[in-house]
C-alpha cells in the first residue's frame, strides 16, 4: 500500500509540485492572482518595475548558493555547471533588467514579495538536489545544450522588444523573429532552458518545476495575446500564444 512519508523531504517536493503544475496555470489564467507588471500593472501605486524586478530576480542567487554550500566544497565538475547554469540564469535576468528591457510603468509591491518567494523556493530546489551529483552524460550535454539555446533565444527576443521601443515609447506589435509566429517566445524560449536544467540535473522534480512554469507562462501568454488582440484591430490572427505551431 502506498505511505506518505512525512520525514521524506522529496515526498513533500513532489507533492507540492504536483499540486502546483494545475494550479498555477489556472490561477493566472483565471486571474486569482493576477501578478501586476508589464500589460498587467496596477492601475495606481506599485514600485519602480527596474527595482522590482532586480529584487525578485537578485534574491534566488544568494539562496541557490546558500543550499549549494552544502556541496560545492566537494563538487563534481556536473554540479559546478548545474550551479553555474541555475545562478547564470538570474544574473542574466538582472543585467537584462538594468542594461536592456525599457519599462513604461511600475510593479505591484506584493507581486515583487510573491515573485520573490516563488523564484527563491524554485532556486533553493535546485541547490538541494544538486547535492546529487548527476552523469557527464549525453542527457546532461543535450540539457546543456537546451540550456544555452533557451537562454539565447530568451534574449534575442528581449532585445527585439526593447529595440521596439528605440524611438518612440508605448507598445507595438513585434514582427520580428519568433514573434512573427508566437505571441510571446521570450516565454517559449525561457521553458526551454528550464527543460534544459532539468536534462542536466537527472532529476524528475526540475523537469517537474518547468512544466509548473510552463502552465504558468502559457496562461500569461494567453492573457497577453488576449491583451494585443483588444488594442491592435491588424493583430495577426493566426498567432499563436507561446508554442510555434501548437499553443
Ligand atoms: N519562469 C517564469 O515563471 C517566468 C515568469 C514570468 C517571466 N519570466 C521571464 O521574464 C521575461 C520577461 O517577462 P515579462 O512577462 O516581463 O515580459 P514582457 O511583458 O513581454 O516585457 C518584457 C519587456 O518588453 C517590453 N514590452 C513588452 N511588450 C512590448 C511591446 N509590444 N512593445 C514594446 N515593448 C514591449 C516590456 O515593457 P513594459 O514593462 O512597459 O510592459 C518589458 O520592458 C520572460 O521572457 C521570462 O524570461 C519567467
Amino acid at each position: 500500500m502506498f505511505e506518505f512519508n512525512l520525514a521524506a523531504p522529496m515526498n513533500w517536493i513532489y507533492g507540492v509540485l504536483v499540486v502546483l503544475i494545475p494550479l498555477i496555470g489556472v490561477a493566472e489564467y483565471r486571474g486569482w492572482f493576477q501578478l501586476e507588471y508589464s500589460k498587467f500593472r496596477p492601475t495606481q501605486g506599485g514600485m519602480s518595475s527596474r527595482l522590482g524586478m532586480f529584487i525578485l530576480y537578485f534574491v534566488p542567487i544568494p539562496v541557490h548558493l546558500w543550499f549549494a554550500a552544502a556541496y560545492l566544497g566537494h563538487a563534481t565538475l556536473a554540479q559546478w555547471l548545474l550551479c553555474a547554469a541555475m545562478v547564470g540564469h538570474f544574473a542574466k535576468r538582472c543585467l537584462e533588467v538594468l542594461f536592456l528591457h525599457k519599462y513604461s510603468g511600475p510593479i505591484g509591491r506584493f507581486t515583487v514579495v510573491q515573485i520573490t518567494l516563488i523564484y527563491s523556493l524554485a532556486s533553493a530546489l535546485g541547490g538541494y538536489l544538486f547535492a546529487q551529483a548527476p552523469a557527464l552524460d549525453g542527457l546532461f550535454a543535450n540539457g546543456t545544450l537546451l540550456f544555452l539555446i533557451g537562454e539565447a533565444g530568451n534574449y534575442v527576443h528581449h532585445k527585439m522588444l526593447a529595440d521596439l521601443r528605440a524611438r518612440r515609447s508605448g507598445y507595438f506589435i513585434p514582427q520580428a523573429g519568433l514573434f512573427r509566429l508566437v505571441t510571446c517566445p521570450h516565454y517559449f524560449f525561457e521553458i526551454i532552458a528550464w527543460v534544459g536544467i532539468a536534462l542536466m540535473s537527472h532529476q524528475w522534480a526540475m523537469l517537474l518545476l518547468a512544466l509548473a512554469m510552463h502552465n504558468y507562462l502559457a496562461a500569461r501568454a494567453w492573457k497577453t495575446r488576449q491583451w494585443y488582440r483588444s488594442r491592435f484591430a491588424d493583430y495577426p490572427p493566426a498567432r499563436k500564444c507561446m508554442t510555434p505551431g501548437l499553443l
